[in-house]
């Protein structure tokens, strides 16, 4: 069979291993490397990926070559935790974030994200679509070509659907895969502050159905904290979510430990997020219950904190773990993957290899698109990040700029010389 166009003269490609499962502990070490390579498409999926000249088997006379030299390849890269769509920005707090007010206070105060609630109700659909859109053409230059987004800055049921069909809107007009939370449960709204369980209520009872009828999202997701929603509260919305035949997240041990790493465990969530303060034991059960865990390092690092989750602990106890941005108008304003995967060597010490599994083949099995994407496996979607780097340790070590200059989603050129094309 011959290819449509191969990429060559790549001077590595990052192969990651698809084992049908995310890769845990010592197996995210691992990866195939090519040296001077090619990456043959044919009909917007892998055809085969190789080391040195592409053999004549696949070479047609339509075929075309396209001359990488300089390049290092990855698969897309994920995002699999993102709060993507929303209304205002909130730089308005960050000089009281510099004073040493703490995240949780500004939201107790009614700020942080439900003074992004009140922007987000009073947003139109067109200006939510028109900021997200920018915002997702931010993170495709710098590489991403699959994101998940979360809903959330709702709290009602009319602004959480409105956020959800942005999302869905982006994924028609835009080269990028969208996969949906439905996350309700991310504060308590001011109208049932003295009522959370009535809202938890509220979601399981009228809220999830719609979601699941018109198809709005696959996932549910709750924010698992201290001041917001308890363990109980977190297993109730989740068990319900999961009967209705939704896939679980939640955000756990963020700030403090409150159970919700046991919840994630006993009911299989797919991920659980953040785990900055986890402790041993919730180490052990999500290692032990096939948890991904999903680490948000620039989270820690905007929220001016020390306490950046225990990669290497984690491996040592076989855990798998993705890496994503979190990308957020409150707790991390940034669209730049490249830094949470920076961050994940310098602060979360995990290696180049380690970060760049957690970024592709981990980061499908949290949206469950690793029979697709996440490696370079022959029939997955040509979705290839191509770097301006003489192999792969370089864009985890040169930081804080953005590498990544080509970006090809189903085989197709999305991205050149760092700019969007159409
Ligand atoms: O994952 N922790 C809860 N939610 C987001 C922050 C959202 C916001 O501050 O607007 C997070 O960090
Ligand atoms: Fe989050």
């Amino acid at each position: 069979m011959h290819a449509d166009k191969v990429l060559i003269h790549l001077n590595q490609i990052f192969c990651p291993n698809d084992k049908g499962r995310a890769l845990r502990g010592k197996e995210m070490g691992e990866a195939r490397l090519m040296e001077q390579g090619y990456i043959a498409i044919q009909e917007g999926k892998i055809l085969a990926v190789g080391e040195g000249t592409p053999p004549d088997s696949i070479i047609g006379e339509k075929t075309k070559l396209i001359d990488c030299t300089g390049k290092t390849a990855t698969p897309g890269l994920i995002d699999s935790h993102t709060h993507l769509v929303y209304g205002g920005t909130r730089e308005n707090e960050f000089a009281k974030k510099l004073n040493g007010v703490a995240y949780l206070d500004i939201l107790k105060e009614g700020g942080g994200i439900l003074s992004t609630v009140r922007a987000t109700r009073a947003a139109t659909f067109q200006e939510l679509y028109d900021k997200t859109a920018k915002l997702i053409e931010q993170m495709l230059v710098h590489g991403v070509t699959t994101v998940e987004a979360k809903s959330g800055y709702g709290l009602n049921w009319e602004t959480e659907e409105k956020q959800l069909k942005v999302a869905k809107e982006i994924e028609h007009h835009l080269p990028v895969d969208v996969i949906s939370t439905f996350m309700a449960a991310h504060a308590i709204p001011e109208e049932y502050r003295t009522n959370p369980d009535g809202f938890i209520d509220l979601i399981i009872t009228e809220m999830l159905p719609k979601v699941k009828e018109q198809k709005l999202a696959e996932f549910c997701d709750i924010f698992c904290e201290a001041g917001v929603f308890t363990a109980e509260q977190s297993r109730k919305l989740l068990q319900a979510a999961a009967l209705q035949g939704f896939k679980l997240r939640i955000h756990a041990d963020e700030i403090e430990s409150i159970g919700g790493t046991d919840v994630a465990a006993e009911l299989g969530a797919v991920s659980a997020e953040h785990l900055m303060v986890i402790t041993d034991e919730g180490i052990e059960k999500l290692s032990r219950a096939n948890v991904i865990g999903n680490l948000l390092p620039a989270t820690t690092f905007s929220l001016m904190e020390d306490t950046y989750a225990p990669a290497r602990k984690m491996l040592d106890h076989d855990m798998a773990i993705a890496l994503s941005t979190d990308s957020n108008p409150g707790s991390c304003p940034t669209a730049n993957i490249q830094f949470i995967m920076q961050l994940g060597c310098f602060a979360d010490k995990l290696t180049p290899i380690e970060v760049l599994n957690a970024v592709t083949i981990n980061a499908a099995y949290v949206v469950d698109r690793a029979d697709s994407i996440g490696s370079f496996d022959k029939g997955k979607k040509a979705d290839i990040t191509l770097f301006d780097a003489p192999n792969i340790d370089y864009p985890l070590y040169f930081f804080a700029t953005n590498l990544v200059t080509d970006v090809y989603k189903n085989g197709e050129l999305v991205v050149k010389n760092r700019q969007v094309i159409q």
